[in-house]
């Protein structure tokens, strides 16, 4: 599958090295893609296949576009690419906005979600928000964890979320990791678990963690 990633730092380096090993055709999308200390950052991605354009390249090659950008920044990316490029693509959202460095530090989207922010502002692109509850090394490591965990999906699109779901089995999630919670205003809460992500972080002391929706034993349900 043709994917873009907007977004060169740690979750669009992660996707594009998960996915370019299962096979897909992956372009990133950079403010800067001339850049040569980015290049050299780049790589090994690089050397995988991996190239890097400006962001409305990377979105002309998508069928798949990804959002691995600051969530603060994000819709005005989209806007500058504009509507009529993004059309008919499908947009699997993995950004939470951040108003500033703090611990936890303050979301920018309280009432409405940016996943919600998006579709509204581009509605002939299906929006997918997931793997936004997953720390970077995780999303494309899930045998790093020492068990199962849940990854969430919010969309208002069937065949978006279908066509996510693939995508994040290629990265090595099971299928019954997978939890629909239903349309893309459900990416509030996908977006809000971002401080308990680091409420957790900090007391464990690591990032590489999951967590599990574990169902009521077959007697209490
Ligand atoms: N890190 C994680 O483990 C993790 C987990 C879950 C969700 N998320 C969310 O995923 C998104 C990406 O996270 P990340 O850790 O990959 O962030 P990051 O390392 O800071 O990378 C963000 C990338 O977005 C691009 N960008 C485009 N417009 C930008 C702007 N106005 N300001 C700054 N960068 C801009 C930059 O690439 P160019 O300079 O090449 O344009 C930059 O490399 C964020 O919304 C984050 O909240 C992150």
């Amino acid at each position: 599958m043709r994917i873009g990633i907007l977004g060169t730092g740690h979750v669009a380096r992660a996707l594009a090295a998960g996915w370019s090993r299962a096979g897909h055709d992956i372009v990133l999308g950079s403010r800067r893609p001339e850049d040569t200390e980015l290049l050299t950052e780049l790589k090994e991605l690089l050397d995988a296949g991996v190239r890097v354009e400006d962001p409305a390249g990377a979105t002309a090659h998508a069928e798949v576009l990804v959002n691995a950008t600051p969530g603060t920044a994000s819709v005005g990316l989209l806007t500058s690419i504009g509507a009529p490029a993004l059309a008919g693509k499908m947009l699997l959202d993995v950004a939470v906005g951040f108003l500033e460095e703090g611990s936890p530090p303050p979301l920018s989207h309280l009432v409405v979600s940016l996943g919600e922010e998006i579709q509204q502002a581009f509605p002939q692109t299906p929006v997918v928000k997931t793997l936004c509850t997953i720390d970077s090394t995780v999303m494309i490591a899930p045998e790093s964890l020492a068990g199962p965990s849940t990854v969430f999906l919010s969309g208002d699109d069937a065949e978006a979320k279908r066509t996510v779901s693939g995508l994040l089995a290629d990265l090595g999630w099971p299928r019954e990791s997978l939890l629909d919670l239903g349309g893309i205003a459900t990416a509030r809460g996908q977006e809000h678990y971002a401080l308990l992500f680091v409420g957790i972080a900090g007391a464990i002391g690591s990032y590489g963690f999951g967590i599990r929706v574990v169902p009521p034993a077959a007697s209490a349900s």
